[in-house]
């Protein structure tokens, strides 16, 4: 494994572009099973997530060729229905898999994809509302078996508008002659991507964006191409970089209003925000203030920039007040943050703010994806040399920060082996 060696206290200047989004590819690279066609998918980021995804598409029999940011997906000769343990272990969100695998193959097996350090990451959501559309589930084994004989045509409502369930759901009635309805359905862009991707293979998927989205099952689908949208939780952490180091940088290939929660967010704190079509331009030209966060799901402020937006409010003035209402335990990155000079106190779901004239650096232990990169934002803030290791974590969802900050002008290293 290797580490981030960061000499911080450095204007971020420059600009840079963002990767294909994460959290759009897997979910897209599960639903190209369906087709038993051909997928050739673009702008896919080259990171861990995506390498373990595709691990498991071969496991169950697809062929995959990957060059880069171009991924191609041949699911005719795909078999077999249990999503391997070991694998299930490594990413828990695989289990939208799990929704593909039913619709072609009216069954699948998998294994509880536990939980991880933000939160035990419950599935109920899907399992639940797997049953009401006529999915018979046994869990009594050591594999949860889903299997059915005709997806029943239901309304359904959400307890919580559920990224993973909506996607999930989504994925499992693709095919058939019925018809889904489900309200208080998550809003995020990356369902909207989804949406796109499986009405291009020849799906019809209504509503995508909106709270209430409608499948109507279909026979067959197509071969498809298709680009992957921009990653705007990449985008918001490069921004929040910028801002954390009183910078001025152009971050290109986002698609602004993707992030307008956190862009009006840092326009609060004081940060200047100009807009293109494609890209965002941030300066920071006096102190920043603190400002308060509710993260939400989207259209609110993004749970996954929370921790980056936090820890820049430990530089600015007065007193923020963060209150986390997706994740149960969000905040473990603010103990090593706390650790070069950062004055914070978690009450709950709330985390409570005090801004310092500045932070020194430190040896830092990521904890997890997000906080990971919080720690390289940290670093860049901090004067003096920052190392962040234990970065399993960060490569499973940023391709090529390092390289990324550089090009902002970061003096920021890779060094192996800790
Ligand atoms: C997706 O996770 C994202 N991951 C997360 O990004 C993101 O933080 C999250 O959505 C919220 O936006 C991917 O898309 C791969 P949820 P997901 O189901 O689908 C509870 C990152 O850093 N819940 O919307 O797992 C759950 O415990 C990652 O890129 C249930 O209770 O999120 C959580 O408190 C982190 N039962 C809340 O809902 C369920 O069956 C939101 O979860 C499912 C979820």
């Amino acid at each position: 494994m290797y580490s981030y060696i960061i000499k911080g206290g450095k204007k971020l200047h420059g600009e840079t572009f963002v990767s294909g989004s994460k959290n759009a590819s897997l979910p897209i690279l599960a639903a190209s099973i369906i087709s038993g066609k051909t997928t050739k998918l673009y702008n896919v980021p080259d990171i861990e997530d995506v390498r373990i995804t595709l691990q498991i598409l071969r496991e169950l029999g697809c062929k995959i060729k990957k060059e880069k940011n171009k991924v191609t997906i041949n699911s005719r000769y795909m078999t077999k229905t249990v999503i391997p343990e070991n694998l299930m272990r490594k990413l828990r969100s695989s289990v939208i898999i799990a929704g593909a695998i039913i619709a072609r193959f009216k069954n699948v097996q998998f294994s509880y994809p536990g939980g991880c350090d933000i939160g035990s990451r419950p599935i109920n959501l899907h399992l639940e509302n797997f049953k009401k559309i006529g999915i018979k589930i046994d869990e009594n084994t050591r594999y949860i078996e889903c299997k059915y004989d005709k997806i029943e045509t239901k309304n359904i409502v959400l307890d919580f508008p559920s990224v993973g369930a909506t996607e999930n759901l989504i994925l499992a009635s693709i095919l058939g002659n019925q018809e889904i309805t489900i309200s208080n359905a998550a809003m995020e862009p990356e369902i909207v991507d989804l949406a796109c991707f499986l009405n291009r293979m020849g799906a019809k998927v209504y509503g995508a964006g909106t709270n209430i989205i409608k499948i109507k099952g279909v026979t067959t689908l197509k071969n498809v191409s298709y680009k992957i949208m921009p990653d705007r939780i990449e985008a918001g952490t490069l921004l929040i970089a910028g801002a954390i180091t009183g910078g001025m940088i152009k971050i290109n290939g986002v698609i602004p209003e993707h992030i307008s929660p956190v862009l009006d967010k840092l326009e609060e704190t004081g940060c200047e925000i100009k807009l293109s079509k494609n890209a965002v331009y941030l300066s920071v030209n006096k102190k920043l203030k603190a400002v308060n966060i509710k993260t939400m799901p989207y259209p609110g402020f993004p749970t996954d920039l929370q921790p980056l937006f936090s820890t820049l409010l430990t530089i600015c003035e007065g007193t923020s007040i963060i209150s986390e209402n997706i994740f149960e335990n969000r905040f473990k990155f603010i103990q090593e943050i706390q650790r070069m000079g950062a004055k914070a106190t978690i009450e709950g779901k709330t985390l409570i703010i005090k801004g310092v004239k500045k932070l020194h650096s430190a040896d830092l232990e990521s904890t997890d994806l997000r906080g990971g990169a919080s720690m390289v934002l940290a670093g860049l803030c901090a004067k003096g040399t920052t190392k962040v290791s234990n970065l399993k974590y960060l490569i499973r969802g940023y391709e090529n920060l390092d390289i990324k900050l550089r090009e902002l002008g970061a003096d920021i290293i890779r060094k192996e082996g800790e």
